[in-house]
């Protein structure tokens, strides 16, 4: 069979991963010849691909970002999009297409295999917050980052008796900042799922100042709300081709808030995009490595139309329509069992 693949979205460590073990056990396995389209959907469009054979997945496990690069173009925007997507699958005599993203990507996966052309969904993001699994690749490795930084930024808060306000990613989902905000003993820990009240957050801060402390961690998630319908910074400005607001920035006005209301020096971090940056965790290497086996057995099985996903321990595979729309969000249980440390 010939099988195309794709990596859309925002990078998220493992792709590389999935890339090799879909090469891996296409070629060897199956005999198939796998190409890359490149830049994600913009490569399918344009029909800019690179021939994947042993060679060029070697050595690459390790490796953060992805060999095929990466976009966030939405083929839907174009007015002759679904043309061009055809006429590429046609060019290329694609059997299957692998398409690696998060609910954008395997949007326009869904939208095209409703049309019926066959492709296979692989979740990734390091927001942890795709519907129809219970797990994506990347997120280990993110809250690993961010878990890692908190640490290091108790010892400097500690030594400069200062209130550090960390801003984790996670866009409508608090599953980043919650993870790390548990693993790295956070004092708070404001999501997207709980709009926060300024004047409770200080008297957490407070009472934990009352009892002998004299610094904190506040971890934010970069989607997080002020509780009223507050705007966030990010309200005004640019959206990608998917109408996503462009986030970052709700920790600056949280610690001059901080600082203002309790009078304790504050500083802020924001974390951004090394979370996604640089090498997967060994536990990412292996779920992204167990997703791209899946998926060209998907293939090779005619489950087109379909997401590989993790149920407990188990892969199986669910509609596309399954993991998209409504994001997966945290729920109060987690967040009961992190505020049990707060203040
Ligand atoms: O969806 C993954 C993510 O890293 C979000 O957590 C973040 O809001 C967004 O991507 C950042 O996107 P970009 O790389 O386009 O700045």
């Amino acid at each position: 069979m010939r099988v195309g693949i794709l990596t859309g979205g925002g990078d998220c460590p493992g792709l590389n991963a999935v890339i090799r073990a879909v090469v891996r056990k296409g070629t060897m396995y199956y005999g198939d010849s796998v190409v890359g389209f490149v830049e994600g959907w913009r490569g399918v469009l344009e029909n800019r691909t690179m021939e994947l054979d042993l060679d060029s997945i070697a050595g690459i496990i390790h490796r953060g970002g992805t060999l095929l690069r990466t976009s966030r173009t939405n083929p839907q925007r174009e007015p002759d999009g679904w043309e061009r997507i055809r006429k590429s699958f046609e060019s290329q005599r694609l059997g299957a297409l692998v398409a690696v993203g998060g609910d954008d990507t395997l949007g326009v996966a869904k939208w095209i295999s409703d049309q019926g052309l066959p492709v296979v969904g692989v979740p990734k993001t390091i927001d942890n917050d795709l519907s129809g699994t219970d797990l994506c690749f990347g997120f280990d490795t993110a809250v690993g980052i961010a878990t890692e930084a908190i640490d290091r930024l108790h010892s400097t808060a500690e030594a400069h008796n200062r209130v550090m306000v960390v801003e984790v990613m996670g866009r409508e989902a608090g599953w980043i900042a919650i993870w790390s905000g548990i693993a790295g003993g956070a004092d708070v820990v404001l999501i997207p799922e709980k709009p926060y009240d300024v004047a409770a957050v200080c008297e957490l801060l407070k009472r934990r100042h009352a009892r002998g402390k004299y610094f904190s961690i506040v971890v934010v998630a970069e989607g997080a709300r002020p509780a009223g319908g507050g705007e966030r910074p990010s309200a005004a400005g640019p959206r990608d081709a998917f109408g996503h607001e462009r986030l970052g920035g709700i920790s600056n006005t949280l610690a001059e808030q901080i600082e203002a209301h309790t009078g304790y020096e504050t500083r802020v971090v924001i974390l951004g995009h090394t979370q996604r940056g640089g090498t997967p965790t060994a536990f990412d290497r292996v779920l992204a490595t167990r997703y791209g086996v899946y998926a060209i057995d998907m293939a090779h099985r005619g489950e087109f139309g379909r997401m590989a996903s993790l149920r407990g321990q188990e892969l199986t595979s669910v509609p596309l329509a399954e993991a998209l729309g409504r994001n997966r969000k945290v729920g109060n249980d987690l967040y009961d069992l992190a505020s049990v440390f707060f203040g």
